[in-house]
């Protein structure tokens, strides 16, 4: 029952925030302006682990959703683009330990950190992406710097560190990585798979991502991670996959998924859930349920963050754990 409780924290304080902030939107100067200034963010749907989150790591993760949040909507409100909006807000999560990106990433089997993240400009369809970068402090920077210094839209590893070195961007060393709540999981993930036991759906979550609508009406979207814990050095998952983890275009809808990389990426979900709003011109609500239905019919895990050039969304959108309340998202 406890943990129950504790999985249900990180969804709503997500909702929480995300209301708080299109709350803002009525209140501010450029809000009678069409489209809404909309963000939503996310900082993973998955459980905070089996012992459960203290009131004070509920309060401290509330505070870094809200400033995520904050961060981003202050681009907006400004006059920016959604794309940095985005931009900024994962930037604060990936500064922050608790979440699975950045600072806080989770380490792959061999005690390494190897970081992903993308970016998207529903604007013109532009991207970037890095995969298993290990020294850049930013990955969705160095995601941003791709999409906009080269012609290229994903780089990888080795070649990816020496652009985003080319390019400026703040380089840490490894350990800069390193946290002990992390490395305890790692060695409970050793331990589980020395023992030949499955590992906990957890170790699959945390990735954080943004998406946002900006006052001239266009989409943009983000994710970044430090990918699952106990990966095998060079797994990839979806958010650094255009399509997959990331997509936005303002002909249908921008994406954030967080959850099992690998059945966002068999499934294009996120790209799949975009296609639906644009060919079928579905609600982007019953869009983002069937795309996740048909993800657990597969055996996946996750979530998923929506939004339209309309500002229509859709963020209680998960299936990794069971909320009071929560009726199959599968649509009648
Ligand atoms: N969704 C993050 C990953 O699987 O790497």
């Amino acid at each position: 029952m406890a943990k129950f409780t504790y999985m249900i924290l990180l969804v709503v304080m997500a909702l929480l925030g995300a209301c708080q902030s299109l709350g803002e939107v009525d209140k501010s100067p450029v809000a009678d302006a069409s489209p809404p200034l909309v963000i939503l963010v996310h900082g993973g749907a998955g459980s905070v682990g089996p012992k459960g989150m203290s009131k004070k790591d509920q309060a401290a993760y509330r505070a870094a959703l809200g400033l995520a949040l904050d961060t981003g909507y202050a681009v907006l409100a400004k006059g920016g683009r959604s794309l940095d909006a985005v931009q900024a807000a994962i930037v604060t999560m990936e500064n922050n330990p608790l979440f699975n990106a950045g600072k806080g990433a989770v380490f792959t089997a061999e005690g390494k950190n190897e970081l992903d993240s993308s970016i998207m400009d529903g604007r013109n369809r532009n991207a970037g992406a890095v995969a298993g970068v290990t020294i850049v402090k930013n990955p969705i920077l160095a995601a941003r710097a791709v999409m906009d210094k080269s012609p290229h839209v994903m780089m990888a590893r080795d070649g990816a560190e020496a652009f985003a070195k080319e390019q400026g961007l703040d380089i840490v060393p490894p350990s800069y990585f390193f946290t002990q709540k992390r490395w305890d999981q790692l060695e409970r993930a050793r331990a589980r798979a020395k023992a030949k036991a499955a590992l906990p759906a957890s170790s699959h979550f945390g990735t954080v991502g943004a998406v946002a609508l900006d006052a001239d009406g266009h989409i943009a979207a983000g994710t970044s991670t430090g990918g699952m814990t106990y990966k095998r050095f060079g797994r990839i998952g979806d958010s650094p996959i255009i399509g997959a983890g990331t997509y936005a275009s303002d002909l249908s809808c921008a994406v954030s998924a967080t959850g099992w990389g690998e059945f966002f990426i068999r499934g294009t979900a996120a790209r799949d859930i975009c296609a639906r709003v644009q060919w079928n011109h579905d609600d982007i609500q019953e869009a983002a349920d069937l795309v996740l239905a048909d993800l657990e019919d597969m055996g996946g895990t996750g979530g998923v963050l929506a939004l339209t050039p309309k500002g229509t969304y859709a963020f209680f959108v998960y299936n990794t754990n069971d909320v009071p309340g929560r009726k199959n998202r599968r649509p009648e």
